[in-house]
């Protein structure tokens, strides 16, 4: 029995900045539709880099990216969306000078029909973007900043959405409020390829997760046994779980 292809497939990944210097060795990472997986690794483990590699703003040496089984290593930035993957950077994620309306009209020219009803659709799904459609995102708090990234992104109708540590410099009622809403997205079919600091709360929220470490591969499962292996909780974690917290 062969198995079907993955949504979104990386091999052997060898990438970096520089030829000859790969920040990312040999990783590979499965991800199926309404799956949330989850990269977590200390500073500097490469976490970034593998995002980047599979949104073609980083250069690949090796290995083999695809998407529903079709090759897509490469592929530049500006193409993803006509794969049906989208890509929600960590920082400068939305256009701080501009108004809501205009990032969400901005980011819907990439939708190759019916812009407007899909920004509509975006405004339906979160009122709150709606209410602020003329005020600029400059004036949006971190948690409102996040959603209208999440929104631009969704705009499209991905397929994959890659997610760039979502929760960075959110307070914590804010966190939890964009990692529910990655459930969200994900319940509706969306695979999400998602790379977090709060590693406790994106295990607890993923399927399945990956450790990197010196950009390799250290661990891989399921969250909920990455997150009860004493070992992992020791050395990626920040200490051992007390009772059930
Ligand atoms: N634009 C860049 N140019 C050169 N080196 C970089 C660049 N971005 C990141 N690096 C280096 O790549 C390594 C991995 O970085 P990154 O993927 O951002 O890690 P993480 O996201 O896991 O914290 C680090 O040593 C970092 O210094
Ligand atoms: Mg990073």
């Amino acid at each position: 029995m062969t198995e079907p292809p993955a949504l979104l497939s990386v091999d052997g990944l060898v990438a970096g900045y520089r030829p000859g210097l790969p920040i990312v060795e040999d990783i590979s990472i499965r991800l199926d539709a309404s799956e949330i997986v989850t990269i977590i690794g200390p500073n500097g483990a490469g976490k970034s880099t593998v995002i980047k590699a599979i949104a073609g703003l980083v250069r690949i040496e090796a290995g083999r990216i695809s998407v529903d089984g079709q090759d897509m290593t490469g592929t530049r930035p500006d193409r993803l969306g006509e794969l049906g993957v989208a890509y929600v950077p960590q920082t400068a994620n939305v256009f701080t000078t501009l108004t809501i309306g205009e990032n969400l009209a901005l980011a819907a020219r990439r939708c190759r029909s019916d812009a407007a009803g899909r920004v509509l659709a975006m405004t339906t799904l979160f009122p709150v973007l709606a209410e602020k459609s003329g005020v600029r995102a400059s004036g949006l708090s971190g948690g409102q900043r996040q959603l209208l990234a999440i929104a631009m992104a969704l705009v499209a109708e991905p397929a994959v959405m890659l997610m760039d540590e979502p929760t960075a410099g959110l307070a914590p009622k804010a966190a939890e409020d964009v990692m529910s809403l990655v459930r969200r997205i994900a319940a509706d079919g969306v695979g999400i390829l998602l790379v977090e600091q709060n590693a406790r709360l994106a295990l607890r929220l993923s399927d399945r997760a990956y450790i990197l470490a010196e950009g390799r591969n250290q661990h891989e499962g399921p969250a909920a046994a990455l997150l009860d292996d004493p070992l992992v909780g020791e050395i990626y974690l920040g200490g051992r779980r007390k009772g059930a917290a």
